[in-house]
């Protein structure tokens, strides 16, 4: 294995840490990603860098301890720039007299300040953060212990860089942020639990930005086996041998093209019940799409397709980010894994593939590849893993694309628990979700030569209704996430490159569906 790929391995640094966890199974540091610190104790420090003063619109009180010359320049500043504490603004003041940081930064939390706006604000002051500011302390007074890890995970998700393949990466942000509260052990409890969920998401961005020729089936499989390794979660990869012999001829086949043939990745996490069927989450792992035969033939269609493998990798940090809250639930991810390449061994257009329940295929257009792959492990997670429920998601159409855009992605489901799981999930999240409907569209995939064929109209329903055809009565939703993975400029919580989209709506979606149950 390449060595810059073993830095994916988070250390447990666990004596140097600042941060305690609850538990031996939650991540302390992430010292291949993060050189940040957060620590949670009232402390004075002198000197600051920056110190951060969140007001509530309409609800700014000065510390009394300020001087007077201080406080005159800050009133008069908020006054001249309309400062009132809406959510979101920002106003920075310089060099005041007789004060103990070198800046000030007031920040508005408006009237109420909800999970992913705290998030965002995190992400403001992580990206207004130079690396000349190494101190910061944050007044958190009127902030309640959830807010200050909300503020401090979204200056994590922000800070994070996919910076290897520069030959000189800029500094890496370095910075110690000191947080003062009301209950500075809440908060650091708090903050513990969004650790795991930071690192899924960076171990998502990393997998879905890793470029084709270096980020194909086995290696992706490898990545994430390393990854999840100091967590409670059983990771299994089959080997394409393995695939073939358990009948996934449609994962199979959309890699036989290809040097890297297909494999299977299956991560189980057992937080609930022994005996308990597990909740599984199928992501789609195509390493690349070049769209096979029916070649993608423009640049613009062609490029980024590296980030196909979105959808499985939101997968795995899903389980990451459950099995390091221990939550109380049993869940399986599969990732079908593959890489869809042309060659002299590659899949034609009109060839029939056989899934694994035994479904013949009839392969109308080889750049439908992510529902073939997907029916394998559709049925994998049915069949062999018996799960409860099923959620798959997928980069899957640019139908989906046209109709709902980047921020959202499109729900399909005939199961309304799973469906209002989802809506409650992306909202809390901002991982924002609509639905769209599964039919009738009658004969929408019929084919006249094998049981079903793999394209339909509309394209977004058409592979909704397909993969439906592979979870047949167990609970069941897809999400369709394409154009949502990533953004080549950074947004709020997320740097430019894959966001790491999913790992958060899946895996409170996970929570929700089994507390709902
Ligand atoms: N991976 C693509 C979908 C996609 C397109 C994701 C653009 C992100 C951005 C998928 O495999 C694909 O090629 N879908 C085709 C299906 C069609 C041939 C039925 C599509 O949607 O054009
Ligand atoms: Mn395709
Ligand atoms: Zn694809």
């Amino acid at each position: 294995m390449k060595n810059w790929l073993k830095g994916l391995t988070l250390s447990l640094a666990l004596s140097s840490a600042a941060l305690a966890t609850p538990d031996a199974h939650a991540v302390d540091q992430f010292t291949d990603y993060l050189k940040t610190q957060h620590h949670f104790a009232h402390q004075h420090i002198d000197g600051a860098d920056v110190l951060v003063l969140p007001v509530a619109e309409g609800g700014l009180v000065l510390p009394q301890k300020w001087s007077d010359a201080a406080k005159q320049i800050i009133t008069d500043a908020v006054a001249l720039e309309g400062f009132e504490g809406k959510q979101g603004q920002f106003l920075e003041l310089l060099a005041l007299p007789e004060f103990y940081a070198k800046r000030l930064w007031l920040v508005g939390t408006g009237t109420e300040l909800e999970r992913a706006a705290a998030e965002r604000i995190g992400a403001t002051l992580a990206s207004k953060l130079s690396d000349k500011m190494n101190t910061v302390v944050v007044h958190g007074k009127d902030l309640n212990p959830n807010q200050i890890a909300a503020i401090a995970h979204g200056m994590d998700l922000r800070s994070y860089r996919f910076d290897r393949y520069k030959s000189e990466p800029a500094a890496r942000p370095e910075y110690t942020v000191h947080w003062h509260g009301r209950d500075e052990a809440a908060a650091k409890a708090a903050y513990a639990l969004t650790q795991p969920v930071a690192h899924g998401i960076f171990v998502a961005r990393d997998i879905t930005n890793l470029p084709g020729g270096d980020g194909y089936p086995k290696a992706i499989a490898e990545m994430a086996a390393e990854a999840v390794a100091n967590y409670d979660i059983k990771a299994t990869v089959y080997s394409p041998e393995q695939v073939k012999e358990l009948g996934m001829g449609a994962l199979y086949g959309v890699s036989q093209g290809s040097q890297h043939k297909a494999h299977l990745l299956v991560l189980e996490y057992q937080g609930g019940a022994a005996n308990e069927a597990p909740i599984a989450l199928v992501g789609k792992g195509n390493t690349f799409d070049t769209g096979g035969y029916n070649l993608k033939t423009s640049g613009s269609s062609i490029v980024r397709m590296q980030t196909d493998k979105a959808g499985g990798a939101a997968v795995i940090g899903a389980v990451m980010a459950l099995a390091g809250q221990q939550a109380k639930v049993n869940v399986a991810g599969v990732v079908p894994l593959s890489h869809n390449l042309i060659s002299g061994t590659a899949l034609l257009p009109g060839d029939v593939v056989v899934t694994g329940d035994g479904t013949r295929v009839e392969v109308v257009n080889t750049d439908a590849e992510g529902r073939l792959i997907l029916a394998d492990g559709i049925w994998f997670a049915r069949d062999q893993l018996k799960a409860r429920a099923i959620a798959d998601i997928a980069t899957l159409t640019g139908s989906k694309a046209r109709a709902l855009g980047t921020d959202y992605a499109a729900i399909f489901s005939e199961h309304d628990a799973l469906i209002g799981a989802m809506q409650a999930a992306g909202e809390l999240t901002e991982e924002q979700v609509w639905q769209l409907p599964l039919g009738p569209y009658d004969g929408i995939i019929d084919s006249w030569l094998a049981d079903v064929q793999n394209v339909g109209s509309p394209g977004a329903q058409a592979g909704a209704r397909f993969l439906q055809h592979f979870a047949k009565d167990t609970p069941w939703i897809h999400i369709d996430m394409a154009a949502n993975a990533y953004s080549t400029s950074a947004k709020g919580i997320h740097p430019a490159g894959a966001n790491g989209y999913g790992v958060r709506l899946l895996s409170e979606w996970v929570k929700n569906y089994s507390d709902a149950e």
